[in-house]
């Protein structure tokens, strides 16, 4: 969605509210920078006329001290004036950049499925960055430079209206090119910081999925991929550069046709002899001044529309709605008994219905597998009792409270999940188990880890506990994966369960061992276990098979053999490969 500018700046103009301190600091700082700058152009009249032509020389010796002097007052004036206006520009930005992660972090799963990661991360970093070095410009040097020109502005009608209007004429000739080359700076700004964002992109997903491309060989490709990204930037930044670099010229030329009028008029009034050469010289220095400012307020400009393109895209994922919503009237549950109920439950992700009419019961306590085809829907429904989704039909009960109504930090607090995809943060084992209780001992950690057949493998590694483990975990096995992120749900200690495939990476022994440590979990807690493997899953006290969405069968092991149906056929299977 495109907003306006006005919009933009309106929003940007509330991030600064709290330091509005600091800003009118600077912006009082500013006033003793442009006042010097007014001054020392305000004594050039005196100068001239009183000394070079008058020839007091006792004023003579004055002028050196004066002017060190405002040198001095206009040096201490910019010191703050910068350092309190680029500190704002900072926090302001520093702000931002935390909404944004905040922000980010907030959406559900559903913006993460449609967005690419690499794309946020652009986002987080590249346009807040890009935001961050305009802001120090606009800051810096919007009032300081606004106030110098107002000043001179002031002194110029002051000396001579009617010279002062002659010059200004040709101010409208500035105003149309600067705000047509500013458009189109915004506009490829914005198209840049989107191919910047697509850079990201491809280079996050290929430092990921770095051992695919080497294991498929695909380097060449990614390279390839990469570049064509890096020149769609420069396409667009190098148009952005080309019209950044036609506004000082533009307005050199423009200023230059005011100041040639003004050099004839004046020139012609001097020698008429109604305007002292001191007003003159005074009048043509200040033109001559105000061309500093003026270019540097282009740039600013410039800079402006430049930020605003990224500015855009920031409050575009800011805006971002998160579709999983929390009403205000949510309750917080506390320990929840744990009985779970899903009540004709109709989902689907995105067109296709992915669970229709799904009905599961499960008492506090009870342990239930779900099993069937990959693809049926298994890993679902787990993820909808953990609200990463919200079902478009039907409810599902905690304790007979919807979830709806509950708040999301107590609902997940009531949930331990070991996920199919292992995810361990680049940090030490012990950080990682411990990742859902910031809180827990060192010797609760060792303990879960011992209950998770952990601490046998984690004993032999050279750092032990303090092992880093690489990023995602890559320098320990799949199977050692596995029995960390079983580790971390033991400790999390929560009266729900949930374990989606949680120990296919282990060896026939090993899971047969952290099987035993999982039953003696699962006792006194609601239990969901999924797995392809059915000999890990024929004690618990009920098992539900579901292919393509639907309930086909239900029932204890024993049932559902009898029923010589799909689970049994998945059961035989199974059976034969064994032996
Ligand atoms: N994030 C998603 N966006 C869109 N469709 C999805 C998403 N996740 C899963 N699906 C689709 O939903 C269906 C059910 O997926 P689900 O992961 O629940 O299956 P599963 O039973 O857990 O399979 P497996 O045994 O292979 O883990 C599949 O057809 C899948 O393509
Ligand atoms: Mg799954």
């Amino acid at each position: 969605m495109k907003q306006s500018n006005h919009s933009l700046y309106l929003r940007l103009f509330r991030y600064s509210r709290p330091y509005v301190g600091r800003i009118l600091a600077a912006v009082a700082a500013s006033l003793l920078v442009a006042g010097s700058d007014v001054t020392m152009v305000r004594l050039v009249k005196p100068l001239v006329d009183n000394i070079l032509v008058g020839g007091s020389r006792g004023l003579a010796n004055l002028v050196p001290l004066l002017i060190i002097g405002l040198a001095l007052v206009k040096g201490i004036g910019r010191f703050f004036q910068e350092y309190y206006i680029r500190t704002a520009g900072q926090l302001v930005v520093q702000d931002i950049r935390k909404d944004l992660y905040g922000h980010s972090l907030s959406l559900s799963m559903r913006f993460f499925s449609r967005s690419s990661v690499g794309n946020v991360m652009s986002k987080v970093l590249n346009d807040v960055g890009l935001l961050q070095t305009a802001s120090a410009d606009v800051l810096v040097y919007g009032a300081r430079e606004s106030l110098t020109l107002a000043g001179l502005i002031a002194l110029v009608f002051y000396t001579d209206w009617k010279l002062a209007t002659l010059a200004f004429l040709v101010l409208p000739l500035i105003v149309f090119p600067m705000a047509f080359l500013g458009k189109k700076i915004k506009q490829n700004s914005g198209r840049g910081q989107r191919a910047m964002g697509e850079l990201t992109k491809v280079l996050q997903e290929a430092l990921a999925g770095i051992k695919v491309i080497k294991a498929f060989g695909s380097e060449e490709y990614e390279r390839e991929r990469f570049v064509k990204e890096n020149r769609k930037f420069y396409h667009f930044i190098r148009k952005v550069i080309k019209y950044d670099s036609a506004s000082s010229p533009t307005v050199e030329l423009v200023s230059y046709i005011g100041i040639g009028g003004v050099m004839w008029y004046g020139i012609q009034r001097v020698l008429a002899g109604s305007m002292t050469q001191g007003e003159f010289t005074s009048f043509l220095a200040a033109m001559l001044m105000m061309y500093a400012p003026v270019k540097r307020l282009t740039r600013v400009n410039n800079k402006i529309k430049q930020a605003m393109g990224s500015a855009e895209r920031v409050f575009e994922l800011l805006d971002e709605v998160p579709d999983i919503k929390v009403v205000p009237s949510a309750v917080s549950i506390g320990r929840a008994r744990g009985e779970v109920q899903f009540c004709k439950v109709d989902f689907a992700y995105d067109n296709e219905t992915v669970l229709q009419d799904f009905n599961l019961r499960i008492n506090p306590g009870e342990v239930v597998a779900l099993v069937g085809p990959s693809g049926g829907g298994k890993s679902t429904v787990v993820g909808l009792l953990t609200r990463f989704y919200d079902p478009q039909g039907g409810r599902i009960l905690i304790d007979g409270q919807d979830i709806r109504m509950i708040t999301m930090d107590s609902l997940r607090r009531n949930i331990a999940l070991v996920d199919q995809e292992t995810y361990l943060f680049n940090d030490s084992i012990r950080d990682n188990i411990r990742y859902g209780c910031p809180g827990a001992s060192d010797a609760a950690v060792e303990e879960v880890a011992r209950l998770a057949y952990a601490d046998e493998f984690i004993r032999l590694l050279p750092d032990g506990f303090d092992q880093h483990i690489g990023d995602r975990g890559v320098r320990l096995s799949g199977g050692q994966r596995q029995r960390i992120c079983i580790a971390r749900a033991i400790l999390r200690d929560a009266p729900i369960l949930l374990l989606d495939e949680a120990t296919s990476a282990l060896d026939t022994e090993s899971e047969a061992v952290v099987q035993q440590a999982l039953s003696n979990l699962m006792k006194n807690r609601t239990t969901i276990v999924i797995a392809h493997r059915l000999s890990t899953v024929m004690h618990a006290d009920k098992i539900v098979v579901l292919v393509k969405g639907r309930i086909c069968e239900e029932g204890t092991h024993q049932q559902l053999l009898a029923l010589d149906g799909v689970y049994r056929r998945l059961y035989e299977m199974q059976f034969s490969e064994r032996f």
